[in-house]
C-alpha cells in the first residue's frame, strides 16, 4: 500500500481551505500544502491575525492555529506543490457556464481542465489525483484523458471524493462526517485515501464506490436536500392562503421517522454555491440523455425557489401600499445563511434586485459580509450601473443604524443576533406603520405585534 507523505490541494476556497486544514490537523505526519493563484487569498490564509482568514467558519481558527506552519502550508507556488505531492486534490471552482452550449446550466470545467493540464505538465512521478470539486458525472474520464495524453508518461490514478460539508458548520461536519465517499477504480489508490480519513473517521463511515456513483451521489445528495427546501417552501404559500402555519406542518410531518425533522425550515429561498448549480447540472445531464421527464422534474425545484424569492419581494411591495419608491428598507442579513460570510446565490441579492427595480432605498447590515462584497453581488447582476447601485443601496456596520428611520425591516438571513436586538428601541426609530418582513421566521411574532409592528413571516 502506498503511504501518502505529501498532499497538495489546488484551490484555497470554501472547500479546499477548511478540508485541508482538518486533514492536516488529523494527520500530523502528512505535509499538506494548499495552493491558489489568488495571492490575496493565500496571504489571508497566512495572516497571523486569525480574524483575517478568507473563509469565516466557527472553529476554523483553532484548527489553523494547531496545524499551520507544522504540516499545513498555504502558497502560490502551484508547480512546486504539484511536483512534490503524492496525492493532489482538485478543489477549484466549477461555476455554471455563462456562455456557449449549456449556458446557464452546465458546469464550466475550464478551471478543472487547466489544473489537469498543469498537473500533467509538471508531474515527474506517479500521482493520485482526487476530484474534490463537485463535477458532472464522468468528468473523471475527461480528467484521465487529459492527464494521460499530455503527461510525461507517469501514472495517474483518479479518485472522486466529493465534499458534503455545509458552510457555517464546516469544521464540525469535517470532524464528524455522516460519511466520507470515495469513488475510484484502483484499489491501492482508494486505500491510500481511506487511510488519510481513517485517522479520525470510523471505517464504517468511509464508503467506497465506483467513480460514477461517487460523482453522481454528490449531485443527488444536494438535489434531494434542495428539493426538501422547495417542498416546504411550496407549502408555505399554501399555508399563507389557508391559515395553516408552516412550522406546525413541518413539525407534524417531521415526526414521521420516514420523513425526518431536518431541512424543513421554510425560508425566502435557498442559496449557496451548490444547490442551484448542482441541480442545473443534473438537469443538463438528464437532458443530454434525452430524459425529459427526469430533467423537468428536477428543474421544478429551481423554478419554485425563484418563485419564493420573487414572492417575498412582491409581498413587501404589496403590503407597503404597492409602492416602495424612495422608501427606506433595512435588510438584516445578506449571507445565504447564518454563520458564513458567503453570499453566493443568496436570496438577499435577488430580493434586493426586485425592490431596486421599484426604486426602493435599501440599507444593509450583515455581521460578516463586507460592503465591497454586497456591491460586487449587485454589480454582477448587471441590472443597473454600479453608480445606481451605490445610490440606492447603503451598507452599514451597525444594525440600529440600518433600522433608524426605516419604513420596513426585512430579515434575509437567520443570524441569531437579530433575535437579541432591542426591538422596542428599534420601533421608536422607525417610520409608522413599522413593517417587519421575516424571510426566515426568526423573530417572535407575539412580541413584535405587542410592540406595534406590522409583522409578516413566510408561511403564516
Ligand atoms: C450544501 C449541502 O448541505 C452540503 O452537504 C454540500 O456539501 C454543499 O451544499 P451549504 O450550501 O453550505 O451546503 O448550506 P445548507 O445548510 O445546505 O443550506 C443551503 C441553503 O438552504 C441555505 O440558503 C439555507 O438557508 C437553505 N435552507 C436550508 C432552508 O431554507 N431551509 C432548510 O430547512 C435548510
Ligand atoms: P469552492 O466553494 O468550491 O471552494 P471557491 O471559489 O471558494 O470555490 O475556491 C476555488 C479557488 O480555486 C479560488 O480561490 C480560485 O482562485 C482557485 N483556482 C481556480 N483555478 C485555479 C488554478 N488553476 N490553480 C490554482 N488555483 C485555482
Amino acid at each position: 500500500m502506498k503511504t501518502i507523505k505529501k498532499i497538495t490541494c489546488i484551490g484555497a476556497g470554501y472547500v479546499g481551505g477548511p478540508t485541508m486544514s482538518v486533514i492536516a490537523q488529523k494527520n500530523p505526519d502528512v505535509q499538506v500544502t494548499v495552493v491558489d493563484l489568488n495571492q490575496a487569498r493565500i496571504d489571508a490564509w497566512n495572516d497571523s491575525d486569525l480574524n483575517n482568514l478568507p473563509v469565516y467558519e466557527p472553529g476554523l481558527d483553532a484548527v489553523i492555529a494547531e496545524a499551520r506552519g507544522r504540516n499545513l502550508f498555504f502558497s502560490t507556488d502551484v508547480e512546486r506543490a504539484i511536483d512534490e505531492a503524492d496525492m493532489i486534490f482538485i478543489s477549484v471552482n466549477t461555476p455554471t457556464k455563462t456562455y456557449g452550449k449549456g449556458k446557464g446550466q452546465a458546469a464550466d470545467l475550464k478551471f478543472i481542465e487547466l489544473c489537469a493540464r498543469q498537473i500533467a505538465a509538471v508531474a515527474k512521478d506517479d500521482k493520485i489525483v482526487v476530484e474534490k470539486s463537485t463535477l458532472p458525472v464522468r468528468t473523471a474520464e475527461a480528467l484521465k484523458s487529459i492527464l494521460d495524453n499530455t503527461g510525461n508518461g507517469v501514472n495517474f490514478h483518479i479518485l472522486s471524493n466529493p465534499e458534503f460539508l455545509a458552510e457555517g458548520t464546516a469544521v464540525t461536519d469535517l470532524h464528524n462526517p455522516d460519511r466520507v465517499l470515495i469513488g475510484g477504480e484502483d484499489e491501492t489508490a482508494i486505500e491510500a485515501l481511506v487511510n488519510i480519513y481513517a485517522a479520525w473517521v470510523p471505517r464504517e463511515r468511509i464508503l467506497t464506490t465506483n467513480l460514477w456513483s461517487s460523482e453522481l451521489s454528490k449531485l443527488v445528495a444536494n438535489a434531494f436536500l434542495a428539493q426538501r427546501v422547495s417542498s416546504i417552501n411550496a407549502i408555505s404559500e399554501l399555508c399563507e392562503m389557508t391559515g395553516a402555519n408552516v412550522d406546525e406542518v413541518a413539525r407534524a410531518i417531521g415526526q414521521d421517522s420516514r420523513i425526518g425533522p431536518k431541512f424543513l425550515k421554510a425560508s425566502v429561498g435557498f442559496g449557496g454555491s451548490c444547490f442551484q448549480k448542482d441541480i442545473l447540472n443534473l438537469v443538463y445531464i438528464a437532458r443530454s440523455y434525452n430524459l425529459t421527464a427526469v430533467a423537468d422534474y428536477w428543474e421544478q425545484v429551481i423554478i419554485l425557489n425563484d418563485h419564493q424569492k420573487t414572492r417575498f419581494a412582491e409581498k413587501i411591495i404589496q403590503t407597503m401600499y404597492n409602492t416602495v419608491n424612495g422608501k427606506h428598507i433595512a435588510f438584516l442579513g445578506w449571507a445565504f445563511k447564518k454563520d458564513t460570510n458567503d453570499t453566493r446565490e443568496s436570496a438577499a441579492i435577488y430580493v434586493a434586485d426586485h425592490l431596486l427595480d421599484e426604486e426602493a432605498n435599501i440599507v444593509v447590515y450583515d455581521p460578516k459580509v463586507s460592503a465591497e462584497q454586497i456591491y460586487k453581488d449587485l454589480d454582477y447582476l448587471g441590472t443597473r450601473t454600479p453608480e445606481e447601485n451605490r445610490r440606492l443601496v447603503k451598507v452599514v456596520d451597525n444594525p440600529y443604524g440600518a433600522l433608524d428611520g426605516a419604513h420596513a425591516a426585512a430579515v434575509l438571513t437567520e443570524w441569531d443576533e437579530f433575535k437579541t436586538y432591542d426591538w422596542a428601541k428599534i420601533k421608536k426609530g422607525m417610520k409608522k406603520p413599522s413593517f417587519v418582513f421575516d424571510g426566515r421566521k426568526l423573530l417572535d411574532r407575539k412580541e413584535l405585534n405587542r410592540l406595534g409592528f406590522a409583522y409578516y413571516a413566510i408561511g403564516e
